[in-house]
């Protein structure tokens, strides 16, 4: 079968990898970038270190509006359909490179399979869950991470199309856990002590775009009992030089560019605690037993909290103070995000279409 595969921000890059790898043996890859993230520790990095063959298309769509961005990527992506003619298109998570390629998908009607389907955080003010919605209602194999992301979608009547793969960034952490430690030496070059740091991500734009919950959160993380280092996304990066929070920052953490992939698990790993609103560092937390503090009021991974091995604090100082110096964390029995084989079932679940 002809995939066309779409990717363009950070966490899609790691999402794809394990998958374009479970793909070469038995399906014909054609590896698309909408150019959503551009920058070199953005973008490039990942497909240097991840050993994915560079994308056949790359759009170059850049930073926009969400209305303009996704725009310009459907006309790009709808153009590449018709040159590629895929037998289907495969969109991953819940950022606006999924949602133009699942809309293109349906307009021209080509099969559509989701990988991540299922999420979500009861939040429709985040663009990522209309994204999500959207692009599970049009899609006709839904490859779910867990089993509440299989609930969801029967409780949404979309219970036919579903497949309980099991969360291919299990696989990725699975695959790079022992590299990170034999090839990065990201500790070191920070003068950082295993065990003993905490580990920050902050790109959200409810927490980039309001100057009260960033300056909220900076000072809940100064109060860490241990030194902080935050790979600062763009976005952060010009937020805290827009509201004039740079030298908080820099005062009281060790502010530094994003890090390949090798360089963050290995940090990760190697952490006393991370404190974080992303989503894919939520799970590569549990996944690598790492205490989580989420600066979210809600989450997608509703799992790691009830084990135990996150505790959502939203963007109030004291909370973040008082859980980064929490000692009951626990992380359930088994494993609720699959065995470590989601790629090979996606690419079995083609065969349902
Ligand atoms: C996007 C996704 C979000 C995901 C995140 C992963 C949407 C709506 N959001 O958010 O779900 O969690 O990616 O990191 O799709 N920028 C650069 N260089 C880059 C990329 C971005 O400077 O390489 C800056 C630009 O100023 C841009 C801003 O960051 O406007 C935001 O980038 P964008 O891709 O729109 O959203 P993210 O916050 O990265
Ligand atoms: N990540 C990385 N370097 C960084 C920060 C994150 O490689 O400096 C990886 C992280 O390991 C995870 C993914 O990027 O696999 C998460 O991306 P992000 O937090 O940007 O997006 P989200 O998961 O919230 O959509």
């Amino acid at each position: 079968m002809k995939v066309l595969s779409i990717v363009g921000a950070r966490p899609q890059f790691v999402k794809a990898f394990p998958v374009s790898r479970a793909l070469a043996s038995e399906h014909e890859e054609v590896l698309v970038h909408t150019g959503q993230h551009y920058d070199e520790e953005m973008s490039d990095v990942f497909f240097e270190e991840l050993g994915i063959p560079e994308p056949a298309h790359n759009l170059g769509i850049g930073s926009d509006g969400h209305v303009r961005q996704t725009a310009r990527m459907m006309t790009g992506l709808a153009e590449l359909v018709e040159q590629e003619d895929p037998d289907c298109v495969l969109v991953y998570g819940d950022t606006n490179s999924t949602l133009a390629g699942a809309l293109v998908a349906v307009q021209t009607n080509r099969d559509l399979v989701h990988v991540e389907a299922g999420l979500r955080s009861g939040n429709r003010d985040m663009p990522e869950e209309t994204n999500r919605i959207l692009t599970d209602h049009v899609s006709d194999v839904l490859c779910a991470p867990t089993a509440e992301a299989v609930r969801n979608l029967e409780a949404e009547g979309l219970g036919d199309r579903v497949v309980n793969v099991g969360d291919v960034m299990y696989d990725a952490v699975l695959w790079a856990r022992e590299k990170a430690v034999e090839h990065s030496d990201v500790l070191e070059r920070n003068e950082l002590v295993e065990g003993e740091f905490v580990l920050s991500t902050v790109h959200r734009a409810s927490n980039t775009d309001d100057p009260d919950r960033l300056e909220a959160i900076l000072e809940g993380l100064a109060a860490a009992e241990y030194p902080v280092v935050l790979p600062a996304h763009p976005r952060t990066k010009s937020r805290l030089r827009e509201y004039d929070l740079w030298e908080l920052a820099t005062d009281y953490l060790h502010v530094v560019e994003p890090v390949g992939y090798l360089d963050f698990i290995r940090l990760l790993d190697g952490a006393e605690r991370v404190a974080t609103d992303s989503g894919g560092v939520q799970k590569e937390a549990f996944f690598l037993r790492t205490p989580c503090v989420t600066l979210r009021e809600e989450t997608e991974w509703v799992e790691t909290v009830e084990a135990g091995g996150n505790v959502l604090v939203g963007a109030d100082t004291d909370a973040i103070r008082e859980a980064l110096a929490r000692d009951d964390w626990s992380y359930g029995e088994g494993s609720p995000y699959g065995d470590g084989d989601a790629a090979s079932l996606v690419a079995d679940s083609l065969n349902r279409l």
